[in-house]
């Protein structure tokens, strides 16, 4: 299969944001509000287009991966710069083929040589192990709220880069979803069914 990344372009967007509700569509929850997201993270001083990239394959748009910038700030109130990606999207007739590993593995090389110090996300952990990302315990980072679950990992971009970084991670303001604002924007793409599946994750996995 001949994947190639290339940047996102304006022209894109739709595409990528029906490729990202494609995605997620009834993953976590039923339906799913992460094209929003992307929609509104675009727009924000946080998102680094740098990093923004698409997967082609035959020249159709099969995949995306966005960073935005956050913080790790300590209990004197000092802050240090992090980056986390997300939402990261693969169609889904398409995923369990290297595709999401392609773009992981490619921004992460370029963020690294930006001189971003580590990415902080939440996701799965059997996952995102693979590439490096670690439980953020292990750094003494923690959330927003102060707690630390196996679904919220660090990776460093190089070794020693989150020495002395610790504290509690902030990311954008442009992940807050503003629920009415939502609702107009997924009415503007084609109707789909929310339903109630199994790999919606329980809450506990989160907390
Ligand atoms: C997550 C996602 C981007 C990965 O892209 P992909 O191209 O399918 O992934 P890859 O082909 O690189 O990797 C596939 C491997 O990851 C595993 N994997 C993929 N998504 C996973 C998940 N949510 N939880 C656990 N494992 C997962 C697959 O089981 C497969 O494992 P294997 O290599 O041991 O067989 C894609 O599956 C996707 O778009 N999912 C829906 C949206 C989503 O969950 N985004 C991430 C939110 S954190």
């Amino acid at each position: 299969m001949d994947i190639k990344l290339r940047f996102e372009e304006e022209t894109d967007f739709r595409i990528v944001e029906n490729l990202t509700r494609e995605a997620f569509w009834n993953v976590y929850k039923p339906g799913c509000d992460e094209h929003f997201v992307l929609h509104n993270l675009r727009k924000s001083q946080d998102f680094i287009k740098e990093l923004d990239f698409v997967a082609e394959l035959d020249g159709v748009i099969v995949g995306n991966i966005v960073y935005s910038k956050g913080k790790i700030v300590n209990e004197n109130g000092m802050e240090h710069e992090v980056i986390c990606f997300g939402p990261i999207s693969v169609l889904p007739d398409l995923q369990g083929k290297g595709i999401g590993k392609k773009l992981i593995e490619h921004t992460s090389r370029i963020a690294k040589d930006m001189g971003f110090k580590a990415i902080v996300i939440y996701g799965h952990p059997d996952y995102y192990h693979r590439f490096g990302f670690v439980n953020a315990e292990k750094f003494d980072i923690h959330t927003a709220d102060g707690k630390n679950f196996d679904a919220f990992m660090v990776k460093e971009l190089s070794e020693g880069r989150l020495q002395g970084v610790a504290g509690n991670f902030i990311d954008s303001e442009a992940f807050k979803v503003n629920n009415e604002a939502f609702e107009m924007f997924d009415k503007s793409f084609p109707p789909k069914e929310k339903k109630v599946t199994d790999t919606q994750l329980k809450e506990q996995d989160y907390e």
